[in-house]
């Protein structure tokens, strides 16, 4: 018996989460095992009327699960950034889930914009750091010349780059990405790991040619753990030209470990390459600790409540979390269920298919039963 906590959020969130639900529980009995379900009531509706996030009490609630499933966030009476960061980047931070895992693979009868390229060709996993770079929340912006913080950006230009911005404007923005060696040695270990276990090659994905301190320490690390992993096959890539490298020759890569931000832009590339956002999961590890799984969309609040909204990636995202918690037949098993359920056309509108949002669940939990 697991016990698994889930949060369906705002928007499509609780529609996907209730499919993925269906198919995890299927998967339990087809391999002996139960879920049990505790739902967290947090996301925007909640936040409207009582001004709550994530609470305290929540917080050490989460931390008993085996698992936490994780819809979407986001809604248009909320200014960006509040539940984003009150809450999905919390959840991830509290819990020090320092590996985003992002696979990125065309599965067989998937349309993609690649012409030419076919399952073979793509088939690779983002490691994403999940805790550092400029996620880390330090930065502020300010107006006129009597605060002290003004003083001190002026005086960091002018140190730096001998620049005379007296003469500029007076206001300014700054946010600072921060790289530990601690943080960049257990996500690119990680990446090692696994890219061991896949026999071929790392990438590391950085921009250490012009963010040379945040990066530079990056590239060491990267460096140094290679030395222990002699099979595998490295390679260094900058952020801009990995983007051409996807499209052009998404062959070429196997897994790809990634600072955070650049992790966040690269892996919405690789869900277009794989099918689109529709079919992209995400886990974010701790590998131990509590962890959490999500499909990498939003919450698309225009199709809320419609049925139409396409369950596939939280479903994969379901297949992932059955993985981590030590159920990986069971994984296998949703994931070919989920595969076949393409095959077999019942997709929604967003991958040229007429099925609902429950349709598709039923297919898969159906598909998943029978084995
Ligand atoms: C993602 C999302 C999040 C991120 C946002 C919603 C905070 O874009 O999971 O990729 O930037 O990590
Ligand atoms: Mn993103």
């Amino acid at each position: 018996m697991y016990r698994v906590a889930s949060i369906g959020g705002d928007g499509i969130g609780p529609e996907i989460i209730d499919e993925g639900k269906k198919v995890l529980n299927a998967a339990g009995e087809r391999f002996g095992f139960s879920i049990e379900w505790q739902d967290f009531p947090i996301g925007a509706d909640r936040y409207l009327a009582s001004g709550e996030l994530v609470t305290e009490d929540e917080l050490r609630d989460l931390r008993k699960f085996s698992a936490i499933y994780f819809g979407a966030i986001g809604d248009e009476r909320v200014r960006p950034g509040v539940l984003e960061k009150g809450i999905l980047l919390a959840l991830r931070f509290y819990f020090d889930q320092y590996i985003n895992l992002r696979p990125i693979k065309l599965l067989e009868g998937v349309w993609t914009p690649l012409a030419g390229k076919t399952p073979q060709d793509i088939d690779f996993v983002v490691v994403r750091e999940n805790t550092e770079d400029f996620y880390v929340g330090i930065g502020s912006r300010f107006q006129g010349r009597e605060k002290k913080e003004l003083e001190i950006i002026r005086e960091l230009y002018q140190v730096k780059f001998n620049l005379d911005v007296e003469s500029d404007a007076d206001e300014i923005a700054y946010q600072i990405g921060v790289i530990t060696r601690e943080g960049a040695e257990r996500v690119i270990t990680y990446a090692f790991d696994l890219a061991a276990r896949r026999g071929k090659k790392l990438t590391s994905v950085d921009k250490a040619n012009v963010l040379s301190d945040v990066y530079g320490l990056w590239r060491e690390v990267f460096t140094g753990c290679a030395g222990s992993y002699p099979e595998v096959s490295t390679e260094f890539t900058f952020v801009d030209a990995v983007t051409m490298w996807f499209v052009k020759n998404p062959e070429w890569f196997d897994v790809v470990v990634t600072p955070n931000m650049f992790g966040d832009i690269i892996t919405d590339l690789g869900a277009m390459i794989q099918g689109g956002l529709g079919l992209a999961p995400g886990g974010n590890i701790n590998p131990a600790g509590t962890s959490m799984f999500e499909p990498i969309h939003g919450s698309a609040p225009k199709y809320k409540g419609k049925g139409i909204a396409n369950p596939l990636a939280t479903i994969w995202a379901g297949s992932l979390l059955l993985d981590h918690i030590g159920e990986p037949e069971a994984a296998g098993a949703v994931l070919s269920a989920l595969s076949r359920t393409i095959l077999d056309g019942v997709v929604t509108r967003d991958m040229g298919g007429q099925a609902g949002t429950r349709a598709v669940g039923d297919h898969v939990a159906g598909l998943v039963r029978k084995g």
